[in-house]
């Protein structure tokens, strides 16, 4: 039983005025303004009956346009409440605690979504950490996940309730049963791929897009050097680059990790914890360097990464799994004249047709049989600390998802491994 109901009524600001509105003066419990402070919200407990009641609260600016349609509306739904990992200080993977939030309703152009699963990112981990800032505290955290629309805000058209999408980027807020999205960050999805799986991929799929296909442009005869090959996006990386004609070569920390490498495409594996990477990469090229690094790990690679690259070689950063790597002065690209970017995916689909772009090629490399996707580990979401803690003691291999937990029951059954 819910314990309040919740109505709204638009303001007009240019409108102020002093109107008396027909509802019990007693039980009224609060008003406050909420977002873009368009929307008054006032709260009542439900309960309360609202007819032969009447009371004066001076509500400015409001229009009598917008009284008349609240008081007259029929008793509102009460406020949609559901379950979701909540960040309230950062820290380890203990502070991601398993809480009741309210989402409410999707304004204009925006939908609500009721996750099917969540891909877990090295990202949350940043954001979790305090290494990337939220926007607010406390957070939701989580940038991937795919679902069914639950509800469509007003005038919106082009989506509609029942249409299964997924998202990758912002709003953060993934790691909740259901949420609000601007419908123009989503995409359909082929009705052939699972949800899970398409949780698991669009937004490492699309990492895996941009580094291969706009940062450095792969082609037959290149030779590419990728690190943590056996994680969510390098096992996308490796199999893509090798697809694009080139010859790969991946570092991995565990024999079960080479393994996986070897079967998504990597040509040669270096244990990059035993063997020392550069001299490894020396002797495959005979001494000529790799066209491009692609690499995520960040500290413990970086200055390795430079030495691997051939003249006028390509450094790909796109994160930073072991810390941030030391400062570089820019005559450090000198002597090779090397090309340096830290690429962000966000960046890179920023608008309504990258995003689509990126996510299609994608979506056709996946039914294709380009990408193969492994689905090699998926927790009940309420477990999302074991989840990152897992991820952050490199236990795990290829991608992981999150599974809201009346869904995980039914999914349990499932093989572990979802390999397509
Ligand atoms: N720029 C972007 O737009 C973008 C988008 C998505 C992801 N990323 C980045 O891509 C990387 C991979 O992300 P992911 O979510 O797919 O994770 P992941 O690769 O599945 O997991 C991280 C892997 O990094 C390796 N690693 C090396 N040193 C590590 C350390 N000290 N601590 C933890 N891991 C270490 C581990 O592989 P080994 O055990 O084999 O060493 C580990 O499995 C992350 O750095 C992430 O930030 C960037």
């Amino acid at each position: 039983m819910r314990s309040h109901l919740f109505f709204s009524i638009s303001i007009d600001p240019s409108r102020p005025s002093k109107i008396p509105i027909s509802y019990p003066p007693s039980p009224f419990v609060s008003g406050h303004h909420r977002g873009n402070s368009s929307n008054l919200q006032l709260q009542i407990p439900s309960n309360t009956h609202t007819k032969n009641h009447s009371f004066h609260f001076i509500l400015p600016r409001l229009t009598v346009k917008a009284i008349a349609r609240a008081i007259s509306a029929p008793a509102p739904e009460a406020a949609t409440m559901v379950k979701a990992i909540r960040v309230h200080e950062l820290g380890g993977p203990e502070v991601l605690k398993w809480e009741d939030v309210e989402i409410g309703e999707p304004k204009e152009g925006e939908i609500r979504v009721k996750n099917k699963a969540i891909g877990l990112n090295f990202i949350d981990v940043y954001f979790r950490k305090g290494v990337y800032k939220a926007s607010t505290m406390p957070f939701t955290p989580g940038v991937e996940a795919a679902g069914v629309v639950t509800a469509v805000g007003p005038g919106l058209t082009g989506r509609k309730v029942g249409d299964v999408v997924a998202y990758a980027g912002n709003p953060m807020g993934s790691y909740a049963e259901e949420q609000i999205l601007s419908a123009d960050r989503v995409v359909p999805l082929p009705p052939s791929l699972d949800p899970i799986v398409a949780a698991s991929v669009i937004l490492k799929g699309m990492t895996a897009h941009m580094l291969v296909r706009r940062c450095f442009k792969v082609e037959p005869g290149h030779t590419v050097l990728v690190h943590a090959a056996a994680g969510g996006v390098g096992s996308l990386l490796c199999q893509w680059a090798n697809a694009l004609g080139a010859t790969v070569i991946g570092t991995v920390s565990t024999t079960e990790k080479a393994a996986q490498a070897k079967e998504d495409g990597c040509h040669h594996v270096i244990m990059y914890k035993e063997e020392d990477f550069v001299s490894r990469v020396n002797e495959i090229t005979s001494g000529k360097g790799v066209d491009v690094v692609y690499d995520s790990v960040g500290k413990d690679t970086f200055q390795g990464s430079l030495d691997c690259l051939k003249p006028r070689g390509y450094m790909v950063s796109f994160g930073q799994s072991s810390g941030m790597p030391d400062p570089l002065p820019l005559t450090a690209l000198a002597a090779k004249s090397l090309f340096l970017t830290r690429a962000s995916m966000f960046s890179y689909t920023t608008t309504r047709d990258e995003l689509l772009e990126a996510a299609g090629e994608v979506f056709s490399n996946i039914g294709s049989g380009v990408l193969r996707i492994r689905v090699n580990h998926k927790y009940p979401l309420s477990q999302a600390a074991q989840a990152h803690e897992d991820l952050e003691s490199r236990k795990t291999s290829g991608s992981v998802v999150l599974i809201p937990d009346g869904i995980f029951e039914q999914e349990i059954s499932a093989p572990d491994n979802v390999f397509i």
